[in-house]
This record gives C-alpha cells, structure tokens and sequence, in this order.
C-alpha cells in the first residue's frame, strides 16, 4: 500500500497512549511460556513481530486465551514442534528463540522473511556453539537448524552491545549446566534481565556483566509499557510542526531506551517527562513535547544502543537543526531490517536533504527545506516506513511512501493514532 504524505494544515495537539513496547512484548510472551501455570499479559502489541513470536510459542506447547489482556498458560517445558518455526520479520524473535532451542531435547528448525534471511546470525552462533549448542545455518544466515543439546555455562565477552545477543546467551544459560555470564562493551536494552528477575530467575547483574544460572520462571502479571521507539515518531513530529503541543502517556522510560530524549534535549528540544512510575519492573511515565527550535549536535559512543531504533528519525529531525549533526558508531544499523545508514540517507536526499553517509553513521547539515515531490521506498523496513511520514510532513510538495503496510511490523495503529492528534 502506498501512501501519499504532505505538509499538514494544522499543529498537533492532544494526549494519546502509546501503544504497546514491541521488545517487552516478546519476552513476556517467550518468559511466559518458559513458566508453569497462567501469566497474565496486559497490553500486549498488536505488531507483526510479536505475533510471530506468540505463534511460535504456541507451537511449542503454550495455549492462549484474548480477553481484555493475554492470558498464556503452559507447563513450563517446550514440546517438539512438528513444522517449521517462522519467525517473519523479527530478528528478536529468532535469536531468543535460538538460545532456547539449543537446550531443549529436540531438534527444531528456525526460518524468516527474505529480509530476515539476509541478517547476521554468526553473532549468536558464535557464543551459543561455545556452550555446546549444534547449530546448522545458510552462512550463518537463517533458516537455522537447532539440534538440541546439553549445555554449559559459559563466560562471554560480547564483542557489540545488543540486546539480542545478550538475551540469547542469558536464555541458553537458563538451560545449561552452571553459570553463564555475559559482558558487553555498553549497556544495551535490559529487558530480558529486569523481566528475568520479576518471574523469579537466578540473575544477578553487575554493571556490564549479567550471569543467569538454570532455573524455573514464575509465572506473573506482566504490565507493558508503551514502546518508546513508537513514541518517538510522534516526538518528532511535534517537536517540527510549528505550534505543537502534545501528552504522550505511558513511555516505557527505561534508561537504557531513553537515548532519543537525551538526544533531543541537548538539540534543544522542550520535552517535560511527568508522573514517574513503575510497572512490572519497568520504568514508564508521561511526555509532555512543545515546538522546538533545534539545534545540531554529535551522538556516539555509549548513547547508540539507547537510540539504536530512533537514529532514522533523528535524521530527518537534524534536516530541520541549525548546524551539523554528527551520528557515529552506528555501524551496526546496517545489519537491520534494513542497511538503515543507507536507506535513509538514500531516501532523505532525494527529498532535498543536505545529509551524507558514514561508514558508521551520517552526517547531516541543516537547517534544510525539504521539496517532495517525489517517491521514496521503504525497503520492507517499518522504521524508514514511519521515519518518512515524518520527512512528508516537512515537505514543500506531496510524497509518496511505497510500501508504506510495513508499519504493521511493530505499530500498525501508527496513522490513525498520528490523525487523531492534527488539530
Ligand atoms: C531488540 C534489540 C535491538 C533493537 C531491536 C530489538 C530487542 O537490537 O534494534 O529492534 O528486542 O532485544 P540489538 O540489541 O541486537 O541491536
């Protein structure tokens, strides 16, 4: 489906919820189905991802029940699925998964869309293979054939900071003889160890070393935020749309996601977070965005795994800051659903941007007026698909989004959620 985009006629203004975090959902469904007896899943994401998780989850013994909120019951030991387990376009859904299969007592075979497909998997390979794991791939690229073993605890040095690699080893060591530890060079998402830690596992985590050893989860009531990574297109539109003003409520404000708002902010951005809580062991409050000038400035380092998802839009945001803005250490942006330095930097110039790529990131200078006019590709990626609704909103003429369905990847109430907010 293609969508035309252009300048809206009116600011923002409002207050909406934002719907579920895609990260929090996947593992409150795979922790659940890891738990004997009924978890209780409230606010769960209606993206494609997690749904492919859940059905994968299902063909491994879990049964499900929609009510208000997800109701997950299993006996807490996987059965051997007899078919293929398709993981679509979730690279989260197949590397946990991976560190899981590899200590069951059967064999189990993993496989995902043509972009999946194409995604590194040496990185788990690599680590769960030291732990005894039988792991067949295409070139260390999916469909993976999991030949179940009996698994040792290791201790790791990841050499990149990814919540994905973390949380395959963590879920392998919950399976595996002894301890398993794993240290990465920055703090990536921790999902996977405060949800661990909340369904009763043996996990402690020492600054940027986690160790988990084997152990049975309790099943519980887990609450989920709002994905911040969603939030952000909204932020971005009101902090570019002259006279905004706008309440987003329920962010997950976990620190090690909130790498977007530290961002804006320096860029000078008036972002107000009010009423702090806490809900199953995550962070999570309210964002109150204005209409901001802004202004350029460098990203790079520690801050990347907090922002890794949001860089996209925090190009298109840099187009309309005075001055340059620097983004480094990014290069493993090439490796997701799409090669992300590329694709944006790619679309955003034929937009009018003045905007350059890096081999680990992208230079951007602005402030710039964007023209349109033209059509821009999504490249079966749901985060370009949303970063480009934004870049339409700036321009001069009409754009039109090709392939724009991929937004249901991780948030397919995105444009009608935006449309509720145009005043
Ligand atoms: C995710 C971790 C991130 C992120 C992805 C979701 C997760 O990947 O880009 O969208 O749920 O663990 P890496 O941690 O591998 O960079």
């Amino acid at each position: 489906m293609d969508k035309k985009i252009s300048k809206p006629n009116s600011k923002l203004n409002g207050q909406i919820s934002i719907p579920s975090d895609k990260s929090i959902s996947h593992r409150a469904v795979i922790f659940s189905c890891l738990a004997n007896g009924t978890s209780v899943i409230k606010n769960f994401s209606k993206g494609q991802d997690p749904l492919s998780t859940l059905s994968i989850c299902q063909k491994l013994g879990m049964t499900t029940e929609f009510k208000d909120d997800l109701y997950i019951t299993s006996c807490g030991k996987l059965i051997f699925p007899d078919t293929e387990l398709y993981c679509g376009n979730s690279g989260t859904t197949m590397r946990l998964m991976t560190g899981i299969l590899a200590g069951q007592n059967f064999n189990s075979i993993l496989t995902g869309d043509e972009s999946l497909s194409k995604r590194p998997m040496k990185r788990i390979i690599t680590p769960l293979s030291l732990m005894g794991a039988k792991i067949k791939s295409n070139n260390e690229k999916a469909p993976l054939e999991i030949c179940g073993q009996n698994l040792h605890g290791i201790t790791y040095s990841s050499p990149i900071a990814s919540a994905q690699v973390k949380s395959s080893i963590l879920l392998a060591g919950l399976f595996a003889e002894g301890r398993t530890t794993v240290t990465e060079p920055y703090l990536s998402r921790n999902h996977t160890e405060l949800m661990l830690s909340y369904m009763d596992a043996d996990i402690t985590v020492n600054d940027l070393s986690t160790s988990v050893t084997r152990s049975q989860l309790t099943p519980k009531t887990i609450e989920i935020p709002g994905d911040i990574s969603s939030a952000a297109y909204f932020i971005a539109a009101a902090l570019i749309v002259p006279n905004s003003e706008i309440i987003l409520k329920n962010v997950g404000l976990n620190p090690t996601r909130t790498g977007i708002l530290d961002v804006f902010k320096k860029m000078g951005a008036d972002i107000v977070i009010l009423d702090r809580r806490t809900i199953s062991n995550e962070l999570i409050g309210d964002l109150k965005i204005k209409y901001s000038d802004l202004n350029g400035c460098t990203i790079e380092g520690n801050i990347i795994p907090r922002l890794i998802d949001e860089i996209p839009v925090i190009a298109v945001i840099a187009t309309q800051a005075q001055g340059q803005t620097v983004i480094k250490d990014a290069q493993d942006l090439r490796n997701k659903e799409s090669d992300r330095i590329n694709t944006i930097v790619t679309e955003l110039k034929k937009l009018g941007a003045n905007i350059e790529e890096t081999s680990d990131g992208i230079i951007i200078n602005g402030k710039t007026k964007l023209q349109g006019g033209v059509e821009v590709e999504t490249f079966h990626d749901h985060r370009l698909a949303m970063s480009l609704y934004i870049a339409g909103l700036l321009c001069t003429k009409e754009i039109l989004i090709k392939n724009f369905e991929w937004v249901k990847i991780s948030f397919p109430e995105f444009e009608s959620l935006f449309k509720t907010l145009l005043t």
